[in-house]
């Protein structure tokens, strides 16, 4: 399949757009059709490096709108998808667990049952990705890792919305030979991240000197990944992966939230030129998230060892990096803050 034009469901969101310009750059002779419904998680300016190439398009439209998915389709002679669209935040997914249902499970049965229909002759050279997450394996104690076979347990609505979505890929592989990829990640990092998330909402409440939400006792473990790393993750997955696997991805970058944020004050004191110790002061513990996943550690090896993956940035590093281009780009910022920001704020904080 030399001539792929690649559906990119997502493409303006966090992980979406930087998958987006990777495609767009490193394959020329790929056409990149970005299909996306510009919630409030979607910026195209998270791609004007990118968006006057001509093997780019932009689609604005819905993954549960079944005509606008097929009229995309066949304008553009789809014959990969690489499916990111979706609601993300769990803070979002238990105050309205219905969306998620929607735009996670449905959408993703509609898309992917649009492809099925178009490619119902001849599935071959044609490759259905769908991007999901670490968090359908639920929740890990003091010890052990996520690996590929790890029964599904997922614990809150967007997790739950990601493991049924999961199984209705795995299903269309099993029933009808489709020809998908699924890979696991966990929680990624880096430029253009929504500032709802822990690092980029932690970065600007630094920079605005307001106080820094920690759930319970900060003592939730994550494992971060670089986004660039997952996107490159991706584009390995995308080319080598075989169909009906599945894939994790993850940083074996484990942290306790509490250190991770103390990480991220020592970053910006420093920074912003701030006394030593003057973030750290605006450290709030506050009431837990309802059903909050203790732990989440991957075991990346089978993509490592079969596909010749890793990660190729310390996260110290990445961090840096992360919150230099978050005080560099205060317009981005600013923009993607205004409008129902504020709204979301007050809701999620104001009574913890
Ligand atoms: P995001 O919330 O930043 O972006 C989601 C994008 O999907 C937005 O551009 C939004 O406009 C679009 N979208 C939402 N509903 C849509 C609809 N109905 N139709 C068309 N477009 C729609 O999300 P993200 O963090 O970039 O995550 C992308 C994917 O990666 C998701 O599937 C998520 O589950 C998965 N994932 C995320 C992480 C993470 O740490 N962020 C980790 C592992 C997996
Ligand atoms: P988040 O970025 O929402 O990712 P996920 O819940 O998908 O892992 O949260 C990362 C961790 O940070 C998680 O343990 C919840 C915690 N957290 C806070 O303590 N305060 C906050 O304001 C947010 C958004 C998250």
């Amino acid at each position: 399949m030399e001539k792929k034009s690649i559906l990119i469901t997502g493409g303006a969101g966090f992980i979406g757009s930087h998958v987006v310009r990777l495609f767009v750059n490193k394959y020329p002779n790929y056409q990149i059709i970005n299909f996306d419904k510009l919630t409030y998680a979607g910026n195209l300016e998270n791609l004007n490096d990118v968006d006057k190439a001509s093997n780019y398009h932009f689609v604005k439209g819905d993954i549960l709108d079944e005509a606008a998915v097929e009229e995309t389709f066949d304008k553009y002679q789809i014959n990969a998808v690489i499916h990111l669209a979706a609601e993300s935040h769990v803070d979002r997914s238990i105050t309205n667990p219905l969306e998620f249902i929607q735009t996670n499970v449905i959408g993703t049965a509609n898309v992917m049952n649009v492809a099925k229909c178009k490619w119902e002759n001849d599935f071959s050279d044609k490759r259905f990705y769908h991007v999901s997450t670490d968090e359908v394996y639920g929740s890990l104690g003091a010890t052990g890792y996520f690996t590929e076979e790890t029964p599904y347990d997922p614990r809150s609505p967007y997790s739950s919305s990601k493991a049924s979505s999961d199984h209705l890929v795995r299903a269309y592989y099993h029933t009808y030979g489709f020809p998908m990829v699924i890979s696991n990640c966990s929680n990624n990092y880096g430029a253009n991240q929504f500032p709802e998330k822990l690092i980029p909402l932690f970065i600007h409440n630094i920079k605005q000197e307001k106080a820094l939400p920690v759930y319970g006792k900060g003592d939730n473990v994550r494992d971060w990944l670089w986004v660039n790393d997952h996107a490159d993750a991706i584009d390995v997955i995308f080319h080598e992966g075989k169909d009906g696997e599945t894939y994790n991805i993850g940083g074996n970058n484990e942290w306790q939230n509490i250190d991770l944020i103390k990480a991220l004050c020592k970053i910006m004191d420093d920074k912003l030129g701030r006394v030593s110790g003057s973030s750290e002061q605006l450290i709030s513990y506050v009431k837990d998230r309802d059903g909050h996943d203790k732990r989440y550690a991957i075991d990346s090896s089978k993509l490592k060892n079969e596909l010749g993956w890793s990660p190729s940035i310390e996260f110290d590093q990445g961090l840096v990096n992360t919150v230099d281009w978050y005080l560099n780009n205060e317009d981005w910022l600013n923009s993607v803050t205004s409008g129902d920001y504020q709204k979301y704020y007050n809701q999620q904080y104001n009574e913890r």
